[in-house]
């Protein structure tokens, strides 16, 4: 670092290494844990960010070897890790501290096997008994797993060391099986020890929602009802359903994206600042402004909530298919896979003031963000010709790609008479960091190693989401194909969402 001639540079580095410890990852055969697990770990270890002695194992039904799984995670990190393959001696060292343990996920004799090479990998290896179980699993697996984790004695943390456990999304498939995922948590960990995966809370630009709200003094007294005609919290994503169609056949735009992602986006733009960044100052705000969210009742749901479902269109110059023709996916199938909805927020800062979420696959670009539309001059001192190209002001969020934030201005058009032109002021994180930001499943990885919640679910945010979702949900549910709208791939979602945008609004494009 000494050598490091860009300061920004040496400054975006945090060198802080946590305690040893070992993460189990339960469901290693899977997807999640080739594609995003032991890559974000490997790359954790590259940059030197996990502590001495680090071990990961590995746990499935699957027949392998610690030999056979190092080689298949080799391939995984090959692939997948987003710094790059590693060297041989990257990997050896890596891949030395793997370990993989063969069982069922009710089968106590499994845990057993697994419990005794936990305590060979704290004798060998100095992890002090500290440990992660991740639960990459499908969720029907999670009660399973705990309750085998709670018979076999492996849910208590030996005195001197710390057990955290982390659940993958989905939490729940509605407000009653995540009350029921809830209870059946808190029956064998405390809270303390639970980590519920929200990705997009760790993506960096996310986090400098905050940084940028409360560490600069110019938008806290714009960022409220007199000054904000409106907000747009957008994830729309190019892919389709990238073989994941059984899965999201049970789930959905709402389910998949929605109740978890985008109101945590909602959350943080809209919450009041939190007396410190500890994790429940943050997530008690985040809470009080999600429950000031006004639930729409029935009678509303057409108004204020669109749904829509994608036909075979073109993306990126390739034709694809239409979802009822993916694999996995009924015919007649009624999910969405787009939804938007008009949300209010019943509080003093934003009365009045609409929220709008929308999130789609197979639309035409990778674009998330969070646009603040100000209102309007007050007076208009200029004269709207056709010369006169402007528009109110405009702060966009760029989460990805292309991270970053956007503010619209106007300004006068050099010459001698006066006209007017939008102009964008921008900042990139690329450009002014120049350096890679972390993975989301790194940041989440090492914060729950640190024993830092902050970028973690709690129990009520979950609950929370899930309320305000099912109006809608059971609505639909209830709809059959009545207010199902189709758009073509590669489109920017059902032209019906436009209804949602009213007072000459409109959807950003
Ligand atoms: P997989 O379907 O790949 O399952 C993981 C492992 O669990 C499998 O390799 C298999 O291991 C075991 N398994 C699968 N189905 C069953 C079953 N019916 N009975 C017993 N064991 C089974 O899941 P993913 O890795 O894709 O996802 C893991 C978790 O992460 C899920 O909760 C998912 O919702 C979540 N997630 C995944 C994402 C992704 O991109 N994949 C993104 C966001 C969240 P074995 O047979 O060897 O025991
Ligand atoms: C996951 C959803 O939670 O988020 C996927 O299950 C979706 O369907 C993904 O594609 C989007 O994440 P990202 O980080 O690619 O925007």
């Amino acid at each position: 670092m000494a050598n490091d001639l860009n300061p920004l540079r040496a400054e975006a580095r945090v060198e802080r290494t946590p305690d040893p410890c070992t993460v189990v990852i339960f469901g290693a055969s899977g997807d999640l844990a080739k594609r995003k697990l032991v890559p974000a770990l490997f790359n954790l270890a590259r940059e030197r960010r996990l502590p001495g002695g680090f071990s990961i194992v590995g746990y499935s039904r699957s027949p392998l070897s610690d030999e056979a799984l190092r080689a298949l995670m080799y391939e995984a990190v090959v692939r997948f890790s987003s710094s790059g393959p590693p060297t041989a001696a990257e990997w050896e060292s890596f891949a030395a501290g793997m370990f993989y343990c063969q069982g069922g996920y009710d089968d106590v004799a499994g845990y057993t096997r697994l419990k005794e090479r936990l305590a060979a990998i704290d004798a060998e290896r100095g992890t002090s008994g500290n440990r992660i179980f991740y639960l990459s699993t499908p969720p029907s697996l999670i009660g399973p797993i705990m309750d085998t984790l709670g018979a076999s004695e492996l849910a208590r943390s030996a005195p001197g060391s710390w057990t955290r456990i982390i659940i993958e999304k989905p939490l729940g498939y509605d407000l009653k099986t995540a009350q029921e995922l809830n209870a059946h948590i808190s029956r064998i960990f405390d809270e303390s020890q639970v980590y519920r995966i929200d990705h997009y809370r760790a993506k960096e630009t996310v986090q400098n929602i905050v940084a940028m709200r409360f560490a600069n003094g110019i938008f806290e007294p714009v960022w409220n009802r007199r000054y904000i005609d409106h907000v747009q919290i957008t994830a729309a994503e190019a892919v389709g359903v990238e073989g994941r169609g059984g899965y999201y056949e049970g789930s959905g735009a709402v389910r998949d994206m929605l109740q978890n992602h985008l109101l945590q986006l909602l959350a943080l733009v809209a919450m009041e600042p939190p007396i410190s960044l500890e994790a429940d100052a943050i997530r008690d705000e985040a809470i009080k402004v999600a429950k000031a969210i006004r639930p729409l009742v029935p009678s509303e749901v057409d108004a204020h909530a669109v749904r829509g479902q994608y036909t075979a269109g073109w993306v990126g110059g390739k034709a694809v298919p239409g979802y009822r023709e993916e694999e996995g996916v009924s015919p007649t199938s009624t999910t969405e896979t787009y939804a938007a909805i008009r949300f209010e927020i019943d509080n003093w800062r934003w009365a009045g003031v609409p929220f709008f979420l929308r999130s789609g696959k197979r639309m035409t670009k990778r674009a998330a963000e969070i646009a603040v539309q100000f209102r309007q001059v007050p007076m208009r001192l200029f004269s709207t010709t056709e010369a006169d190209l402007h528009e109110p002001n405009l702060l966009v969020m760029k989460i990805q790609p292309d991270e970053g934030l956007t503010l619209r201005l106007a300004a006068k058009l050099p010459g001698h008479a006066i006209h007017l032109r939008s102009v964008n002021m921008e900042f990139r994180y690329g450009t002014s960091f120049g350096v890679r930001s972390s993975e989301a499943y790194e940041r989440l990885l090492l914060d729950c190693m640190f024993g830092d919640a902050t970028l973690f679910t709690r129990r009520d945010m979950v609950e929370t989401g899930w309320a305000l979702m099912m109006p809608i949900l059971d609505h639909w549910a209830a709809s059959g194909e009545r207010n199902l709208h189709f758009y073509e791939a590669g489109t920017w979602g059902p032209e019906a969402a436009n209804r949602l945008m009213d007072e000459g609004r409109a959807w950003r494009r």
